[in-house]
């Protein structure tokens, strides 16, 4: 018998077909996530089930799949939609697609650096309002970004990547994460580790390129962000809730940062009536940093390649780590 599993929502056919070939594949089509009710009753009985990162799994899901659930596999690298430990305890295994989206990503954060800094949607907008009507010297001044200095929180793959391209533009590199890198990676970075404050009161842009954790949750409310700059600018390609959104409205408001450039918001979508929204300077993008053809189709196939491990009883090609406390 072919095993059941549970796709949440079309993704790229490198990912559909294996899945298809191998599994009895019930894929949710629409744009939108299934309805929580939809999922708990479509999981019933599946061994694999492919997130993601809209869709909680939770023990209540995990409930309705019952015993013969064997992996969740989440189509992102990120994975704090998924109680991972609750996934251990039932022996279901948890797969992510780590690496596979890495430089896109950075390549959206130099995009929302470069657009923050030198207020390219504002000046879009005042082209398609109408406002232009000369050169002005005094016209829309940004900051620049060459030899700034680049304050990254969480240097992992991504915060590695976005420190790479710093390079080019002669920045130096602060970065701030749990517990310092390699020396041989700090040295071919260029990036030296600071204490968060220190990063905050240094940067002239702050990229967050952390994970969702309990640590990181709120981790840039209003008193970190009274410690930057003021003409400093905030680039969040993470997760939205690592910053207080009213927080960050107040001190873009205030003028007590210059600008933000966020692809992530807490919640997603933002609400049409957000504070942040009615603010010029705080560009925003809905969660596209990994949106090219060929990486979501690398996602695809990583997801699928996890999924299909699990349903087999094999090790995951992308196993998310268990959590600390949760080795038998
Ligand atoms: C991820 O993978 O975690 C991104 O946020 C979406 O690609």
């Amino acid at each position: 018998m072919r095993p059941r599993v549970l796709v949440t929502r079309l993704i790229p056919d490198e990912g559909l077909d294996p899945i298809r070939a191998a599994c009895d594949a019930d894929v949710w089509a629409d744009d939108l996530p299934p309805p929580r009710a939809e999922l708990l009753r479509r999981v019933v009985g599946c061994r694999g089930l492919l997130t993601l990162l809209t869709d909680r799994v939770d023990d209540e899901l995990l409930e309705a799949a019952g015993p013969g659930l064997r992996v969740v596999s989440n189509y992102a690298v990120g994975y704090d939609n998924v109680d991972v430990m609750a996934c251990h305890r039932r022996g279901v295994a948890v797969g992510n697609t780590p690496g596979a989206l890495t430089e896109t990503t950075a390549d959206l954060a130099w995009a929302l650096i470069l657009a923050t800094a030198r207020r390219v949607a504002e000046g879009d907008r005042y082209v398609r309002t109408g406002q232009w009507r000369t050169w002005g010297p005094r016209l829309l001044l940004g900051s620049d970004v060459h030899r700034a200095t680049l304050g990254i929180i969480g240097l992992g793959r991504i915060g590695a990547a976005v420190a790479r391209r710093a390079a080019g533009f002669a920045m130096t590199v602060l970065y701030h994460s749990r517990s310092r890198v390699a020396p041989e990676l700090e040295t071919s970075l260029g990036a030296t580790h600071v204490p968060l404050d220190e990063l905050l009161e240094r940067s002239d842009i702050v990229s967050i390129n952390a994970a969702l954790t309990p640590e990181t949750r709120g981790l840039i409310d209003a008193v970190a962000l009274a410690r930057m700059k003021p003409t400093a600018v905030l680039v969040n390609t993470a997760r939205g809730p690592i910053v207080d959104g009213r927080a960050l409205a107040d001190a873009l408001r205030d003028g007590v940062i210059a600008g933000a450039g966020l692809d992530v918001t807490d919640p997603e979508p933002i609400a049409v009536d957000d504070p942040l929204l009615r603010l010029p300077n705080c560009l925003i993008v809905p969660h596209i940093a990994s949106a090219t053809r060929a990486t979501r189709g690398r996602m695809a196939e990583m997801a699928a390649a996890n999924l299909l491990a699990g349903v087999r009883g094999e090790p995951l090609p992308s196993p998310v780590p268990i959590p600390p406390g949760g080795h038998s």
